[in-house]
């Protein structure tokens, strides 16, 4: 079996799929490669939320991108119905982080600040102000911001429609296909081979989530990344108890359709086991129960893990290797990638279509692998 591809994607979380949407788009014939099912990983876990204000600062340069990205939400939501059928579920409702103790309080009211001067919209809110929203929150809150601007969607719809979408446009997409080593001659990318065989391309993009470092390793490329695990719950409840999302240090509560609540998340380095523990569960009930007393009348639904790619500084790798031509890699969206995965698509498209945007340089490969080719 040798078929021969424009570009090979590995992975199939949000991050593969909103790349083969939009390599599709530009007329490239695509292959995409998921070793389990389609958003089966991080990318299903995810509790969907589009944080810019809520999970960035204003002057972490993924700031920047992300408010970008998020902006490109309603467009998308109606492309990816019109094509795929799949309502991504975009709610823009905004979003309260709230504070628990005088230093959040602080801490909070600085960032509005450096939101308001950024031209972003965000206000502080007294508890009492913020009860005429959600009147069911604890009476221990000591206010919080309000941010109109960030939503969420779910995460797992969204990245079957990146790759609905994607197949409607032509898309070859094979689950169950594991990516075991690059194809390379003489520092040009060749293709992949997998466990039912090899195929061609002078382009694979990597975008294997937490796991691109041990593909990669096999072609002696390091890459400065590490897994971060992450543990949520959901509970089910016929009256409403929220409006808007919460957002708080170390858990929020995320109001889904059909009367779902997600409460998430934990956060533990350096490991890839998914196992949900005792103790991150029991964790968050605690955290949810401090915001929202009424979580504790709700019917529990379940629990699940996810593995979240982070990197050495923080910040996502995007780019072209410089000793392999034709091997782009996209990872470490870390706790943001399903509000980047817009925006990512469109990137590495232009990337692999030789178009590099300078905006962007901060996120370039170059930073992870100057040490080994200097
Ligand atoms: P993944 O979804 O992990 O996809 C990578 C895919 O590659 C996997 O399906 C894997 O099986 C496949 N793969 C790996 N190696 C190979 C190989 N060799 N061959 C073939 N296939 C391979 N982000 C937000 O923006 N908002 C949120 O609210 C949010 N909440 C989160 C909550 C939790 C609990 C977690 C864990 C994450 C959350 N995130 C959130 C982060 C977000 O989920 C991730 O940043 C994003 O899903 C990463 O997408 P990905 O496609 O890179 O990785
Ligand atoms: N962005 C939410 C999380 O990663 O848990």
């Amino acid at each position: 079996m040798n078929s021969i591809y424009d570009a090979i994607i590995v992975g199939g979380g949000v991050i593969g799929g909103s790349i083969a949407f939009q390599l599709a788009k530009r007329g490239k014939k695509v292959l995409l490669l998921e070793k389990d099912r389609l958003a089966s990983k991080a990318s299903g876990a995810a509790a969907g939320m589009l944080g810019a204000q809520a999970e960035l600062d204003a002057d972490n340069p993924l700031f920047t991108l992300a408010s970008r990205s998020r902006g490109m939400f309603p467009a998308l939501s109606k492309e990816l119905k019109d094509i795929s059928g799949i309502d991504i579920e975009l709610v823009n409702k905004g979003m309260f982080k709230v504070a628990l103790t005088d230093d959040q309080v602080a801490e909070l009211k600085k960032m509005i600040k450096v939101q308001q001067d950024a031209g972003l919209e965000a206000e502080w809110l007294s508890t009492a102000e913020i009860r005429k929203t959600e009147p069911l929150l604890s009476d221990e809150i000591k206010g919080g911001m309000f941010i109109p601007g960030d939503g969420q969607v779910s995460a797992t719809r969204l990245s079957l429609a990146f790759t609905k979408s994607a197949a409607a446009l032509g898309v070859d997409i094979k689950e169950f296909v594991h990516v075991f080593d690059l194809r390379t001659e003489n520092g040009y990318v060749k293709g992949v081979s997998t466990n039912i065989g090899e195929f061609s391309s002078e382009n694979v993009i990597v975008a294997s989530g937490a796991w691109s470092a041990f593909l990669l390793e096999k072609s002696g490329i390091n890459l400065d990344t590490y897994p971060i695990k992450g543990e949520c719950f959901s509970v089910l409840t016929d009256r409403p108890l929220l409006e808007k999302t919460i957002f708080s240090h170390g858990c929020y509560l995320v109001p889904k359709v059909g009367g779902r609540i997600i409460v998430g998340a934990t956060v533990k380095a350096n490991t890839f086991d998914q196992k949900v523990s005792m103790e991150g569960i029991s964790t968050l009930i605690e955290k949810a129960t401090q915001l929202l007393p009424a979580i504790k009348e709700t019917e529990w639904e379940k629990t699940w893990a996810g593995i979240r790619p982070q990197t050495g500084d923080g910040l996502p790798y995007f780019g072209e290797h410089p000793a392999y031509k034709g091997l782009f890699i996209a990872t470490g969206h870390f706790r943001n990638g399903i509000l980047l995965s817009p925006i990512t698509g469109v990137l590495i498209a232009d990337i692999v279509e030789g178009k590099t945007n300078p905006e962007w340089s901060a996120f370039r490969l170059e930073r992870s692998i100057q040490t080994q080719f200097s």
